[in-house]
């Protein structure tokens, strides 16, 4: 990476503004997952053992119309000040005379969260007068947040206009194994590519076709190359408005690609659903395809043995439902047992593999849903592009 991290300057007796992303899920008030918190804790102590004080600043969830108490960030900040053991200062708001105040007071060691920085239109529209206020908090700023970095906001982008910018660890790690995919990645290589829609995938099918061995599409966007194929997929999830561009992705990429050979098929889209397994050229009228089937799944260990790189985003199937859940939990296996180095986009496939239990099994999960396929689009990423080169 050549942007410059927190490793490249001093942190000694700085106020550090670091946009982390602790858009977390939550349920009742509490944090479900803490991963994203538990993602950032390397930089966070790195900064507070070289002598800075922190302000924290990150967004949660995607709040309408000013502050909205049901999206703070408090309870994030209770899990952070468990999670590194000292007190965490909850400030009311991400910028203002009282946060200002707060910020004056920070000692080398402090450690202050900003509120949810959705709680102002400006963060949004990147308004350079709230990256402005934000950036007069602070004398230093680190963007550890990758799974925001695909948004060009007033604390992801805005702000490292006004301040010398570097980048944390995660966002350093995140680069370094999502890039392995788009740039001299090891051979075999493979990739895999799920999730509903083809419309959404297009372009990172064709970026990572251009650089991989094999590419395995599964899940709803495998119906609509099968579909264009002309099988008939039945009341499957086809995109018609996406057959064309299927065939000329068929055309080009020809055997690189790796469809499903069967499926399980349901009569409905519901985890009660009755259910077959049958070849995919065998869906009967009324079923449709929610996973793939066994021989499919024999098909995805024989591609990926021997493999050196393997990275996958978008499950094969349904795998919210139990009933449509194995395909995909049967290749966060294999990849488990693979001796490639597995990355993992982030988002659904990075819960399958959790609920899979094998997520500590692979080399890299990505924090980031969203950042994870624009990275692997070939984009560059707006809160990466405005740091400080090194
Ligand atoms: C994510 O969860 O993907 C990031 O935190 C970005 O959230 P957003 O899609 O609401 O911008």
């Amino acid at each position: 990476m050549n942007k410059k991290t927190v490793k490249d300057i001093d942190l000694q007796g700085k106020r550090v503004f670091m946009r982390v992303d602790f858009n977390v899920p939550m349920a009742d008030g509490k944090v479900t997952d803490d991963k994203r918190i538990r993602a950032a804790l390397p930089t966070i102590q790195y900064c507070l053992d070289h002598g800075a004080a922190l302000l924290l600043a990150s967004h949660l969830g995607r709040p309408k119309g000013g502050a909205d108490s049901q999206f703070s960030l408090r309870p994030a900040s209770e899990v952070l000040s468990a999670l590194i053991n000292r007190p965490v200062v909850m400030a009311p708001d991400c910028v203002g005379a009282e946060t200002e105040a707060l910020a004056k007071n920070l000692k080398p060691g402090d450690v202050m969260m900003l509120e949810n920085t959705r709680f102002h239109a400006g963060e949004e529209q990147n308004d350079p007068e709230l990256a402005k206020q934000m950036a007069a908090l602070a004398d230093v700023y680190v963007n550890d947040a990758f799974g925001s970095a695909h948004r060009a906001h007033a604390s992801t982008e805005g702000i490292a206009h006004f301040l010398p910018a570097v980048s944390g660890f995660l966002m350093e790690q995140e680069l370094e194994y999502l890039g392995r995919a788009v740039a001299n990645p090891e051979h075999p290589y493979i990739a895999i590519l799920g999730g509903a829609k083809i419309s959404d995938k297009i372009l990172v099918v064709e970026t990572l076709a251009a650089k991989c061995d094999k590419l395995i599409i599964g899940g709803g966007m495998a119906n609509t190359f099968l579909a264009a194929q002309g099988l008939n997929m039945q009341d499957s999830l086809v995109e018609a408005q996406s057959i064309e561009t299927a065939k000329t992705l068929l055309a080009k990429l020809g055997d690189k690609l790796v469809l499903p050979l069967d499926a399980i098929i349901a009569d409905q889209f519901d985890a009660q659903a009755n259910v077959q397994t049958v070849d995919v050229d065998q869906i009967p009228a009324g079923w449709r395809m929610l996973d793939v089937g066994p021989k499919t799944v024999a098909l995805y260990q024989t591609v990926l043995s021997g493999a050196k790189l393997v990275v996958w985003n978008g499950p094969v199937g349904v795998f919210e439902m139990p009933k449509f859940a194995e395909g995909t939990f049967a290749l966060a296996r294999i990849l488990a047992e693979s001796d490639a180095v597995t990355v993992i986009g982030g988002g659904d496939s990075a819960s399958a593999v959790k609920k899979a239990g094998v997520a500590s099994k692979m080399t890299h999960v990505s924090t980031g849903g969203g950042a994870s396929l624009e990275f692997l689009e070939g984009k560059e990423l707006p809160g990466v592009a405005a740091l400080n080169d090194k």
